[in-house]
C-alpha cells in the first residue's frame, strides 16, 4: 500500500436480500491522503453513513476492501483497538454519558489505554482547552448548550490521538452559529492535531470549509473535487440545486421572463458546472 490513509476498493454494501435488497454502497473506490479534510455530501439515503461506518469498522462490507492506515479492516486482529485508537467518531447527537462530567466523558475512551489517571486527566484538560471549554470541565452534559456538548464530543473523539476522525452530520442538530463554530474547530484541529477528517454534512458552508468535497448519489461517488474558489463553490451548489435540475429538465415548462436563448446559456453553464 502507498501512503494513503483511506483506500476503498470496489466497496459495496447491500442491506437485506432478494427483492428488498438495498444497495447502500455500490462499487466505491476512494482514496484519501493523510491529513486531508474531506466533506461528504448527498441526499438522505445515498449511503453517507454507511460509508463512514465501514471506514470506522463499525460495520462490514458486502464486497470489496477498506484499508485504513495501511491495514485491511477485514483482517484486523483487534477491532476494538482499531475503533478506540485509530478512529474517532463524532455523531449528530453527541452521545455523551449523561451522568459523567465533560472532563470524565473525555477521559472515558482513554481508560485501559493511557497509563495513569493523572495522564488521562491531563490529556482531557488539554483537549477541553483546545475546544474552548476548560471552565466547564465539571459540568454535566445537560448543563451545557448543544454546541458545547458537541465540542465535548469532538474532544472525546480526539482523546486517543486518532489518525482518522469520522464525523456524521456533526452540525446537524445545531443552530447555524454553533454549527459554524464546530466547523471552524474541526478545521483548526485538523491543522493542529494533523488528523485526517471526513465529515458528512448537508451544509454547503460546512463543506466549503474543507479541502475536498465528495458528492454521493445512490451509493456511488458521483463527484469528487478540491475546494478552490468560493464563487465556483456557490455556482456548483446552484447547479446541483432544484433550480439547476429544473433548468436542465427539457420537459419543464419554459421559464418566465427568460428568453429561449438565455435559457440555453443557463443550461450550458449548469451542465458545465455539474461535470
Ligand atoms: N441497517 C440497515 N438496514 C437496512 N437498510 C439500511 C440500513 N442502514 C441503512 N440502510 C439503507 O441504506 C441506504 C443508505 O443509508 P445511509 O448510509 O444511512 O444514508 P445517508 O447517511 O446518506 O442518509 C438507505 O436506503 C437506507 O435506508
Ligand atoms: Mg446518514
Amino acid at each position: 500500500m502507498h501512503d494513503a490513509l483511506i483506500e476503498t476498493i470496489q466497496l459495496s454494501k447491500v442491506y437485506g436480500s432478494g427483492e428488498t435488497a438495498v444497495h447502500a454502497l455500490d462499487d466505491v473506490n476512494l482514496t484519501v491522503g493523510a491529513g486531508e479534510f474531506v466533506a461528504i455530501m448527498g441526499p438522505s439515503g445515498c449511503g453517507k453513513s454507511t460509508l463512514l461506518n465501514l471506514l470506522g469498522a463499525l460495520d462490514q462490507p458486502s464486497a470489496g476492501e477498506v484499508w485504513v492506515a495501511g491495514e485491511n479492516l477485514a483482517q484486523l486482529k483487534n477491532v476494538d483497538d482499531f475503533r478506540a485508537h485509530t478512529v474517532g467518531f463524532i455523531f449528530q447527537l453527541h452521545n455523551l454519558l449523561p451522568t459523567l462530567t465533560a472532563l470524565e466523558n473525555i477521559e472515558t475512551p482513554m481508560q485501559g489505554r493511557v497509563a495513569s489517571a493523572r495522564e488521562r486527566h491531563a490529556r482531557a484538560m488539554h483537549l477541553l482547552t483546545l475546544v474552548g471549554l476548560a471552565p466547564r470541565a465539571k459540568h454535566l452534559p445537560n448543563q451545557l448548550s448543544g454546541g458545547q456538548r458537541q465540542r465535548v464530543a469532538i474532544a472525546r473523539a480526539l482523546a486517543n490521538h486518532p489518525k482518522l476522525v469520522l464525523a456524521d452530520e456533526p452540525t446537524g442538530a445545531l443552530d447555524s452559529q454553533s454549527g459554524e463554530e464546530i466547523l471552524q474547530l474541526l478545521g483548526e484541529l485538523q491543522r493542529s492535531e494533523g488528523a485526517t477528517i471526513a465529515v458528512v454534512t448537508h451544509d454547503r458552508r460546512v463543506a466549503q470549509a474543507t479541502q475536498r468535497i465528495l458528492r454521493m448519489q445512490d451509493g456511488r461517488i458521483v463527484e469528487d473535487h478540491r475546494v478552490s474558489d468560493p464563487l465556483e463553490e456557490d455556482l456548483r451548489a446552484l447547479a446541483f440545486s432544484k433550480l439547476g435540475e429544473t433548468i436542465l429538465d427539457p420537459h419543464d415548462a419554459p421559464m418566465q421572463d427568460v428568453t429561449p436563448e438565455e435559457e440555453a446559456v443557463l443550461r450550458k453553464l449548469i451542465e458545465r458546472l455539474r461535470r
